[in-house]
């Protein structure tokens, strides 16, 4: 089928990507001529695991090209809408850019197709999008709305395409329904060659969910607003933990052997972040609100994830006594592992609130501190793990990668100039950092002293609760 994509962003790109190996014919267009520059160039304007490799193959075999948006939906047989819904200063969602999009599609795009949502959009934007692009048709366009929301998550995007739980797909027609069953034939019978498994045992057939627009947008706010839920959950139990000397990661253990409650999401932190479930979960409160519907506990969620930086920086205070001045790594500033995506990343707040207290920060990322240098640059930016720590009195962990759980535990001691890692999500393997000398504090858990070759402490310093207890019972 003749696919156009609009948006070559996190979401489109990897569309286009995936559907161009999966044997259409894609355009995909954006509206930042610097992006479109780059990705003729060859290059990615991001990182995302094996994006690069299909965009490049799927260009040299011809079915995937990168065009402006008035050229690509001229005679396009379905058209994906995968613009940017950022926030507005109210919580609700900025849907400037996919009234642009529809307005192009309504005098550009020729004969019949599918104009298809992907954006995260409120409910009942489908129809907003319908009057749209009546009102500015003038070339007799001939269209049918549908609303397929994306579940794809920033690191696994490609893996998310191909194996994804489920398709939701929201139709006022049926036979609207059979046209998108077409798109996704491959990947609904699971016939492709997998470009991520070499030898691939993960197909499932994913569920088809088809629906009404209104339904099918419902779905995506309400699937990443429960997800911030369960996070945030988690993260109130971790602080009673901290408060009564519990572990949290037992207490996440037990309930999510429950499969009414599931083991996934229950990992405490530092909070949540990234270009979806922030906005998203603000932006389902202002639905609600229009539509006379109290979602205070959505609200509840949002103020708990807030207060997650702070209380982290207070962690840090209660360990070093004084900020100001000290010298303080930060490990991870992507929003989440496996990407360079820093857009409301947890880290960066970090970097801020440490940075406005006067600390020296020394940071780094596997892949996201070009990023994070643009919107923040108040920080030293270093070239591996190891630099960052340098000096340090401290060591904050605040996105997990992988990369982190690989680390010369001796060097790095060497390196910092006092042994203390705070692991803002509770990934590091505290015994083992223990008995390499480092002080260790998680999040809901007992903080625990080194084991060995710990330097007398600061008599200045007040350890943690946790830590002063199993230093009295050792
Ligand atoms: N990032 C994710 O993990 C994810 C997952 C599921 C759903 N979503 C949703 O998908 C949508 C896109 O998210 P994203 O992360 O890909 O955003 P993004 O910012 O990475 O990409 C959006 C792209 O749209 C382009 N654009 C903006 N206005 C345009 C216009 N008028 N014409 C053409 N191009 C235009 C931008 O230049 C940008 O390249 C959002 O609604 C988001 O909530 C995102």
């Amino acid at each position: 089928m003749k696919i156009s994509v609009i948006g070559a962003g996190y979401v489109g790109l990897t569309s286009a990507a995936c559907l161009a190996e999966i044997g259409h014919t894609v355009r995909c267009a954006d509206n930042d001529e610097r992006k479109l520059d780059v990705l003729r160039g060859g290059q990615l304007p991001f990182f995302e695991p094996h994006l690069e490799d299909l965009v490049t193959r799927n260009g040299k075999a011809g079915r995937l090209r990168f065009e402006t948006t008035e050229n690509a939906v001229a005679d396009a047989e379905a058209i994906f809408i995968c613009v940017g819904t950022p926030p507005l200063d109210n919580g609700e969602a900025d849907l400037s850019a996919v009234a642009n999009v529809a307005r192009t599609i309504a005098q550009r795009a020729t004969g019949y197709c599918l104009v298809i949502e992907k954006s995260t959009v409120p409910v009942q934007t489908s129809q907003q999008l319908k009057r749209q692009l009546q009102l500015y048709s003038n070339k007799g366009l001939r269209c049918d709305l549908v609303s397929n929301p994306e579940f794809l998550r920033e690191g696994s995007a490609i893996e998310d395409f191909f194996h994804p739980d489920r398709i939701v797909i929201g139709v006022e027609r049926e036979e609207v329904a059979a046209r998108m069953r077409e798109i996704y034939r491959p990947v609904l019978e699971q016939t492709f060659q997998c470009p991520v498994h070499a030898e691939c045992t993960a197909h499932k057939t994913p569920a088809w969910i088809v629906t009404d627009p209104s339904s099918a947008e419902l779905i995506k706010h309400a699937s990443n607003s429960f997800l911030a839920m369960k996070i945030s959950f988690i993260n109130m139990v971790a602080d009673l933990c901290e408060a009564v000397g519990a572990d949290v990661t037992k207490v996440a253990l037990g309930m999510g052997m429950d499969p009414r409650i599931g083991p996934a999401f229950l990992n405490p932190g530092i909070g949540f972040g990234g270009f979806c479930f922030p906005k998203d979960v603000q932006a389902f409160v202002r639905i609600a609100a229009k539509a006379g519907c109290d979602f205070s506990l959505l609200k509840e969620v949002e103020n708990i994830n807030k207060r997650r930086i702070e209380r982290f920086v207070e962690k840090v205070r209660k360990e070093l006594w004084v900020i100001r001045g000290r010298k303080i790594a930060v490990w991870g500033l992507s929003f989440k592992p496996n990407t360079d995506d820093v857009r409301f990343a947890p880290a960066i707040e970090l970097l801020r609130l440490l940075v406005r207290e006067g600390a020296e920060v020394s940071a780094y990322d596997p892949q996201a501190n070009d990023k994070a240098k643009a919107v923040f640059p108040n920080a030293r930016y270093c070239a591996d793990p190891y630099e960052a720590a340098q000096d340090a009195e401290a060591l904050l962990l605040a996105t997990e990668w992988e990369e982190f759980r690989r680390i010369d535990w001796q060097r790095l001691r060497d390196a910092m100039d006092r042994p203390l890692i705070l692991d803002g999500r509770n990934t590091l393997d505290a015994n083992e950092l223990t008995g390499h000398g480092f002080n260790y504090v998680g999040v809901g858990r007992p903080a625990v002293a080194a084991k060995t070759n710990v330097p007398a402490a600061d008599s200045a310093i007040e350890p943690t609760n946790a830590v002063k207890g199993l230093a009295e019972t050792r």
